[in-house]
C-alpha cells in the first residue's frame, strides 16, 4: 500500500539512541532522513568560524545577519554541508559539542533551522530527529515517538561509545554530564526538550534495536496498513 508523505518525528533525551533508531527507520521503510541537531551543530560551526561566538557568549545581531547568507542542506548521503562544503567531520568535534547549547537555545537560529526542516520535509515522506520536533517544529506530524531510556543504561552507552574512540572516559563524569544535559536540555526557554501528549513513549532501556523496528512497524502498520 502506498502511503501519503507522512512524518515521523522522533524526540526524547541524549543518548538514547535516537539517530541510529532514526536512520534505520528511514531504511527499512524509504523514508528520507533530517537530522535536526546537524544543522544547529553547522551553525555553531560557522559561528566559530566567523568569530561570532566566544565561550558561552553569542554575537547575537551579527550572527543573526550572517544567517541570511548562510546556505544549509544535506545531501543523499545525509551529509551536512555548508554551501558547496561538507562539513560532516567538522560539526562533530568536540569544539563544536561543546558550544552547540548556547547557540540552539536563540530563537532567531531555532526559527532558521526550523524553516530549513520545513523545506526538506515539504512532499515527503521525512523522519527526523531533534528535541522538539514533535511539540514545535512539526505538530502535526502523522506518527511522534518519545525516546527515554535509564539514566544509568544511556551513560553505560556513552562510555561505551567514548571508551570505543579511546577517549578513556570515567563513569561518574559521564552520568553526570548527562544529567546536566538533561536538565538544560529540558529546562531552557526556547522549546525545550518535551513529549508531546499525542507521541509515543519508547523506553529502550531493556531493548535491542531490531526489536525497536519491530516495535515501530507495529504502530505504522496499525495506522497506514502494509507498508511497501
Ligand atoms: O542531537 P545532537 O547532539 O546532534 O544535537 C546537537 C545540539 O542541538 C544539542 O545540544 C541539542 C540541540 N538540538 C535542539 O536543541 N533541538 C533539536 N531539534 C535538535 C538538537
Amino acid at each position: 500500500m502506498e502511503i501519503p508523505s507522512i512524518i515521523i518525528a522522533i524526540d526524547g533525551y541524549s543518548s538514547t539512541g535516537k539517530s541510529s533508531f532514526a536512520k534505520l527507520i528511514a531504511k527499512e521503510f524509504g523514508f528520507t532522513y533530517l537530522d535536526s541537531g546537524a544543522l544547529y551543530r553547522a551553525v555553531t560551526l560557522f559561528a566559530q568560524e566567523n568569530g561570532l561566538i566566544s565561550g558561552d557568549n553569542v554575537i547575537s545581531p551579527a550572527l543573526e545577519k550572517a544567517l541570511e547568507g548562510l546556505e544549509l542542506h544535506f545531501d543523499s548521503s545525509n551529509r551536512t554541508f555548508i554551501g558547496d562544503r561538507c562539513v560532516e567531520t567538522e560539526i562533530r568535534s568536540m569544539p563544536v559539542s561543546s558550544q552547540v547549547s548556547p547557540i540552539s537555545a536563540l530563537a532567531y537560529v531555532r526559527r532558521f533551522v526550523d524553516d530549513i526542516l520545513h523545506r526538506c520535509a515539504a512532499s515527503r515522506r521525512v523522519v527526523m530527529d531533534g528535541r522538539d520536533i514533535g511539540v514545535t517544529v512539526f505538530p502535526d506530524a502523522e506518527v511522534k515517538i518519545f525516546m527515554t531510556a535509564d539514566p544509568i543504561v544511556r551513560a553505560r552507552r556513552r562510555f561505551d561509545e567514548m571508551a570505543l574512540k579511546g577517549q578513556n572516559p570515567v563513569m561518574e563524569e559521564v552520568l553526570e554530564n548527562l544529567r546536566r544535559r538533561d536538565e538544560i536540555d529540558s529546562h531552557r526557554e526556547v522549546s525545550p526538550l518535551a513529549r508531546a501528549a499525542d507521541s509515543y513513549l519508547l523506553d529502550n532501556s531493556e531493548m535491542t534495536i531490531g526489536e525497536e523496528v519491530a516495535w515501530l512497524k507495529g504502530i505504522i502498520q496499525g495506522k497506514f496498513g502494509i507498508l511497501e
